[in-house]
């Protein structure tokens, strides 16, 4: 398991180590995440890259008694795509080939972490007044649907254009050597332990998530960028992980396709997501003030930097999911809010200012 120390893959090992069926061997630098795990005798973590050349041997004798490689590493934090964007196309792009070509080499099962933002912006976002009442021009299907990037200017397509050749890279070595695969879409996974609070566990700007919570835990105002319209789809993290699992168990179901991993009854607009954590908080401090928590506009610009632009509707397709895998997600946003946000209120809620009023 690359990657074995982030978000995911921390929620991943809980279910993995936790089942007893499983020997993982992991790769990842960072262990924060995954300290319950270090002394588990069916867990080996190498803490370091996996692509370090001193780490070539042990990866390819662990990727050779593999029954999958299970790859998570990435750089997939939106700040991070215009801004640093040849060290996002190295980490999601070339420092994962040499793994898809010793899975190629030696004939494992390469189970890749890939995005949804490989979609792109949809067709009907593209449209004057927009398509939105025609599910053919937004909706995105795994095995159909165009994958549309914006300019080379605007640097913020660096992450989805780097997965999408690593999907292209899978899919070409499949055809070409029979290499088996499995590519997993993600849709806004939520839950516990992701990314960080900036100043507190982690610098930088992390994903929308953190980004409202560090903002309701330090008083200030949660900031919209380009007024919150662009619209996703939220997962739990517990159910996301179950659909990994279920693909681990199905091979036959599973190798050779594409799954967009998501939840269409949870879509909100950022917007709504700012409205629905504040009232959320409120719930779990019992300070109503947090209600009306201040939010506040800001430009992509302002905010990200020059080059960003947002994907603007993600509503997938899951019915491939649900024939191969038999997984359909049914924890409702409100519950997915209430346990991510008790568990960043825990973590972090000592010595915390008091609610910031409207
Ligand atoms: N969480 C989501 O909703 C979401 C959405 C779309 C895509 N994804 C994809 O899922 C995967 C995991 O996402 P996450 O949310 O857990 O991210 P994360 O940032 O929490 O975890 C990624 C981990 O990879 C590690 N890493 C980076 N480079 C590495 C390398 N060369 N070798 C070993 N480890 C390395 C990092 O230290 C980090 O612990 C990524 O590929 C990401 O692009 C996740």
């Amino acid at each position: 398991m690359l990657g074995c120390g982030g978000f995911i893959g921390s929620h991943l090992l809980d279910r993995m180590l936790g089942d007893g069926r499983f020997r993982v061997d992991g790769w990842d630098p960072e262990d924060g995440k995954i300290q319950a795990h270090l002394g588990n005798p069916r867990f080996r973590l190498h803490r370091r890259p996996a692509n370090a050349p001193e780490t070539r041997a042990e990866l390819e004798q662990a990727v050779r008694s593999a029954d999958a490689v299970i790859n998570l590493a990435a750089i997939c934090n939106p700040s991070e795509y215009n801004t640093r964007p040849l060290s996002v196309i190295h980490a999601n792009l070339f420092d994962v080939y040499p793994v898809i070509l010793l899975c190629a080499e030696h004939g494992r099962w390469l189970v890749n972490l890939s995005t949804s933002e490989v979609y792109g912006r949809t067709i009907a976002g593209y449209l004057p007044g927009g398509g939105y009442d025609d599910p053919d021009l937004y909706e995105l299907r795994e095995d159909e649907t165009p994958l549309v990037l914006g300019p080379v200017r605007n640097q913020r397509w660096t992450y989805a254009c780097a997965k999408q050749m690593v999907e292209r890279l899978i899919y070409a070595h499949h055809m070409e050597d029979g290499l088996p695969f499995t590519i997993i879409r993600p849709l806004n996974f939520f839950g516990p332990r992701m990314d960080y609070i900036p100043s507190r566990d982690g610098d930088g700007v992390p994903r929308v998530l953190a980004c409202f919570m560090a903002a309701l835990l330090a008083g200030e105002p949660m900031r919209l960028v380009d007024g919150g319209r662009a619209r996703r789809t939220i997962v739990s993290i517990h159910e996301a992980v179950d659909a990994i699992c279920r693909i681990l168990e199905r091979p036959q179901a599973a190798q050779g396709e594409i799954f967009n991993i998501g939840n269409r009854d949870n879509e909100v607009t950022i917007a709504e997501l700012a409205d629905r954590m504040r009232k959320t908080y409120a719930r779990i401090t019992g300070d109503a003030r947090y209600n009306d928590h201040p939010i506040v506009e800001t430009s992509a610009e302002d905010f990200y930097g020059a080059g960003y632009e947002d994907c603007d509707r993600r509503m997938p397709d899951l019915t491939k999911a649900e024939r191969l895998l038999g997984w359909s997600p049914k924890v409702p946003l409100d519950d997915i809010l209430l346990e991510t946000m008790t568990h960043f209120h825990e973590a972090h809620a000592a010595g915390r200012p008091a609610a910031a009023g409207p």
